[in-house]
């Protein structure tokens, strides 16, 4: 299996670029249908986005509103030591080190686009490993129906925190069954290698079918909880940015269609990609929403 590495590595040690390599290779040299049978909605790996595009075009707001301040300014931000609460309704909740977290899971690596609310996509060669793997270590109690997740705030270290340009910490949610779906992953790296703190190091959210905005940075707390969390986005401004958040062409943001997008690193002037219901992953997910209303459960 390609993108399954060994369990046992920590996130120091997940992506020798070596292995990474190899396996990128074992990729080409097994073909499309090895590739395919482990890496549903993939592209194909020539239509990665530049790692230089996806380190230095984002959105951090811990760091500031601008796109490169991001990658200017997160290197301030101490990833280690690391830890995050497990707080809520499970049976061993606590403060686990980052290296207890990544204990036993399966990081691999998992080619997702990632389609931003604001009209432009990447293809991202993400390392990590099923959210649901954590939570069922932990022991969702039977009351828990939504799972919150939190990111560091530390003024001192976060220009943007500092300034107060968000109501930080920045939060997010998913229902607990969106959260136990295969494709929820907690990322630990990209193209190999840790991931860069501009991009939510040591551990971040990556859920596919949904805009960007819900794949949240540098988690620090996750809390299983028996109602909708709020989130930083829906409390900031309600008609512009629901719960559930999923890549939708038929349902417009005020401010901008959803119907297409502008793929990051293929110039400006590339023809832009009409945007798939789910981003793409219709098959894995649409289930979770049968009889739901999707234009008012934005
Ligand atoms: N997480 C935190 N903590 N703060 C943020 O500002 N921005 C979100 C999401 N996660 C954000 C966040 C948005 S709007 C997007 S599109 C993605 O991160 C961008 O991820 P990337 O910069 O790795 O591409």
């Amino acid at each position: 299996m390609p993108r399954r590495s060994p369990s046992d590595l920590r996130w120091s040690d997940v992506t020798p670029k070596s292995l990474f390599l190899s396996r990128r290779h074992f990729i080409g040299a097994a073909g499309a249908l090895a590739f395919a049978s482990t890496a549903r909605a993939a592209e194909p790996p020539g239509d990665l986005t530049p790692r230089e595009a996806i380190t230095t075009y984002n959105n951090f707001y811990e760091f500031g509103f601008d796109k490169s301040d991001p990658s200017k300014y997160a290197g301030s931000m101490t990833i280690d030591p690391w830890s995050v609460e497990i707080a809520g309704l499970v049976d061993r909740p606590g403060r686990y080190d980052l290296a207890d977290v990544l204990k036993d899971q399966p990081i691999g690596e998992h080619i997702y686009r990632l389609r931003c609310v604001e009209g432009w996509s990447m293809v991202i060669p993400w390392l990590g490993f099923p959210l649901a793997g954590l939570l069922n270590r932990v022991g969702p109690q039977s009351g828990a129906t939504f799972v919150a997740f939190e990111t560091l705030a530390r003024p001192e270290e976060m220009p943007g925190v500092k300034r107060r340009l968000l109501d930080f910490p920045y939060v997010e949610g998913l229902r607990l069954d969106e959260a136990m779906n295969p494709l929820t992953l907690l990322a630990t790296g990209l193209y190999g290698d840790p991931l860069e703190k501009q991009n939510g190091a040591p551990l971040r959210l990556v859920v596919p079918w949904k805009y960007g905005f819900k794949s949240i940075k540098s988690v620090v707390k996750i809390t299983l909880t028996s109602g909708q969390p709020p989130t930083t986005w829906q409390r900031l401004q309600p008609s512009e940015y629901g719960f559930y958040a999923n890549v939708n062409p038929g349902v417009d943001h005020p401010r901008w269609s959803q119907a297409s997008e502008r793929r990051i690193g293929e110039g400006f002037f590339a023809p832009r990609r009409d945007t798939l219901m789910f981003n793409g992953y219709a098959g894995e997910v649409a289930g979770l929403y049968t009889g739901m209303d999707l234009a008012v459960n934005y």
